[in-house]
């Protein structure tokens, strides 16, 4: 369990579904996400496959008051040669919103991937119009590398993601100033 302030993290577990399935099935929510309409059948086979998945840890976030399940965060495509992982997480529960939740969370993957996991680096993707994730990013200390032109269909158009990503010197340094 990976623990802060306000929330930790634990690995999602089947009872989380319904939760993850109602959240990312939220237009508001879904609008900034790389996800489609989800259903519960296909979220549990999706956990079944992802929960032997070296390459991957699925979280929930959970409020470390109440234990009620906000939102959920992942780190993927954990790759050993090149040393990085990509991360993405989601404050399901709107009602956390603007709150500094998201800025929690993201900081807690941080420790997670450079001083638990020890990898090199850390990158996520997000869609341009998503100011707020990208106001985390700026406000954590990510560097932009670029912005990906029309690179996925959504919503019946094209949109331009950004790449946002740290390297693991580059967050000691943060920490330690
Ligand atoms: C994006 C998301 C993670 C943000 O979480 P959050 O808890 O609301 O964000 P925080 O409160 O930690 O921080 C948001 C920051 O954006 C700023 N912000 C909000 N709206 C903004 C806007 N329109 N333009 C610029 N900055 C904005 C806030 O002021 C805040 O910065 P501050 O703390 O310096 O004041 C959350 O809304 C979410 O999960 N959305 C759905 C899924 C998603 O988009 N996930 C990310 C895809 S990888």
């Amino acid at each position: 369990m990976i623990k802060s302030d306000r929330v930790y993290l634990r690995l999602m577990e089947r009872k989380d579904v319904p939760y993850k399935v109602k959240w990312v099935n939220d237009p508001d929510v879904r609008r900034t996400l790389f996800f489609q309409e989800i259903s519960e059948l296909g979220t549990e086979q999706w956990l079944n496959k992802v929960a032997l998945d070296s390459t991957r840890k699925d979280f929930i976030i959970c409020d470390l008051e109440t234990d009620n399940p906000i939102g959920f965060a992942s780190v993927v495509k954990i790759d050993l040669m090149n040393s990085k992982a990509e991360t993405y997480l989601c404050i399901g529960d709107k009602e956390y919103w603007g709150k500094g939740y998201g800025t929690e969370v993201k900081r807690m993957l941080l420790r997670y991937v450079f001083i638990e996991l020890g990898l090199n680096k850390v990158y996520s993707y997000n869609w341009v119009e998503n100011k707020r994730m990208i106001e985390i990013n700026k406000k954590l200390g990510f560097t932009l590398e670029g912005q990906l032109r029309k690179d996925i269909f959504a919503n019946g158009e094209y949109k331009d993601r950004v790449i946002f990503s740290m390297l693991k010197e580059e967050y000691l340094k943060l920490i330690n100033d």
